[in-house]
């Protein structure tokens, strides 16, 4: 069975970590491991008065933040890639900088060391010249910075709609057949 490891930090955008996780819900023939921080949590509340719970797919298995022995620790571990979604400059940086202080960085060091995709959802504006250097390093170190910017030719009819579209975006990068995003020339 293919798995997947989607990792939610406290950026803006829990809707796009929402439908990536619809998906995998819908895809029980997929392994779905899960990391949140802390301040993934609260974003998640204020933004969609929703707890982890509330999005996360049937199935999927949760690992603590602070779980260092959790599987995906470990470069033995194998799996599909990684996606971290919303990404905050702060596990931006820490990924960046190799700093494995919670399992979401470890995962990440762990992924890139091995060779694995990971998606980092980078989530700030304006950028200042740290979040641009650490950008820099993670894309040097094998990391698709794959900042959370909608796409809006397409039409979208509501939030919910631009969301999907975008998630399928991501999927389409751990390599994930879908039917969320509108392809342009392809429509009909
Ligand atoms: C409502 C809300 C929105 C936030 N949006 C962002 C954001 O878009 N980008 C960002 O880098 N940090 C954002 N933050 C700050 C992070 O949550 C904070 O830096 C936190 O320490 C990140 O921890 P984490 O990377 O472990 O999730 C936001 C915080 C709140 C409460």
């Amino acid at each position: 069975m293919k798995r997947y490891v989607v990792a939610l930090t406290g950026a803006s955008g829990m809707i796009y970590a929402r439908e990536v996780l619809a998906y995998f819900g819908a895809r029980p023939d997929l392994e779905l491991h899960v990391i949140a921080s802390a301040a993934a949590r609260q974003v998640l509340a204020l933004e969609l008065d929703a707890a982890l719970e509330d999005v996360l797919p049937a199935g999927a298995r949760l690992h603590p933040e602070t779980d260092f022995a959790a599987p995906l620790a470990s470069g033995s571990f194998r799996a599909q890639g990684l996606v971290v979604v919303p990404c905050t400059m702060g596990t931006l940086g820490a990924i960046a900088q190799g700093q494995s202080l919670n399992l979401i960085h470890r995962a990440a060091d762990v992924f890139l060391k091995e060779r694995r995709p990971v998606i980092l959802v980078v989530r700030e504006t304006p950028l200042n010249l740290i979040h641009l250097r650490n950008m820099t390093a993670a894309a040097e170190a094998g990391a698709v910075i794959f900042p959370a910017m909608p796409s809006f030719y397409h039409r979208p009819e509501n939030l919910t709609d631009l969301a999907r579209n975008f998630a399928g975006r991501i999927l389409d990068h751990l390599g994930l057949e879908h039917r969320l995003t509108h392809r342009w020339g392809e429509e009909g």
